[in-house]
């Protein structure tokens, strides 16, 4: 796995960036994995920028979540259609009838999360995944546990999961829906690019953890190391309890 380490949370945010840019450029149809969470808002900002400077054109380009929390509606502020829309669909040129996240409204989930796997294999999978990393080691909202689901699957997210996404809701994690859709293990690792963007202290122990442990169900992202093509890209205080190698960026 290529792991970069960068001196700020900005500049990791970049440089995640600037890869999307030059994937679109050479494949102008690429069909994009995308996050949410606080570390991924610096990472659309320096999107947006770019397109504003006419580097990256999203025309052609195709979208997918990697989850949507479950109980709230499109406009619901808490939703991360709410949120996508904030931070990307409403700046850019992507074509609204290929940006695709669950319904976090459907409420028959099994015809929910069939109905997105569908989707994702009629655009032929994901070519480029950018994953963020939960303090608790999911991707997407795989949490861990002794078992990972392959596919799309409806979840019961963890404590630590609503809390961390308590800023969606004013700060109060009871808000926070307890469960969510989210793209399987496998759906994300079958990308043919996986990038996962880590900054902040915070995911430190974590992304030791997942980049350096053993992989395990426990540890979600972990099981990334397995990935042909997976590069992290991490600011110094996430990469600071990695090996010396590593966080000097040297492999
Ligand atoms: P965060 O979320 O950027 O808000 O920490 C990342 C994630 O849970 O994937």
């Amino acid at each position: 796995m290529r792991v970069e380490v960068l001196q700020t949370a900005g500049r990791a945010a970049a440089s995640a960036a600037r890869l999307v840019a030059r994937a679109l450029e050479r494949e102008p149809s690429l069909v994009l994995g995308l996050p949410t969470g606080r570390t991924a808002i610096p990472f659309y900002e320096a999107l947006v920028a770019l397109y504003r400077r006419g580097v990256v054109d999203f025309r052609r380009a195709t979208t997918f979540n990697l989850d949507e929390l479950a109980g709230v509606k499109d406009d619901d502020p808490r939703s991360y259609h709410a949120y996508m829309r904030r931070h990307l669909f409403d700046h850019v040129n992507l074509n609204p009838r290929r940006t695709h996240l669950p319904d976090g409204a459907a409420g028959d989930w099994t015809r929910e999360v069939a109905r997105y796997e569908r989707h994702l294999s009629e655009a032929g999978g994901l070519g480029l995944a950018v994953i963020g990393i939960g303090r608790n080691g999911h991707i997407g909202f795989n949490e861990p546990s002794a078992r990972l689901e392959a596919r799309t699957h409806y979840v019961k997210l963890q404590p630590a999961s609503r809390r961390a996404n308590a800023y969606l809701a004013r700060g109060d994690w009871r808000e926070v829906p307890t469960h969510a859709v989210s793209m399987g293990i496998g759906t994300i690792l079958q990308a043919r690019t996986v990038v996962l963007l880590a900054t902040g202290a915070s995911k430190a122990s974590i992304v030791a953890r997942a980049l350096e442990g053993p992989i395990t169900t426990r540890v979600p992202a972990s099981l990334i190391q397995a990935h042909p093509a997976a590069i992290a890209i991490l600011d110094r205080e996430a990469a600071g309890r990695l090996s010396a190698a590593r966080r000097r960026g040297a492999t």
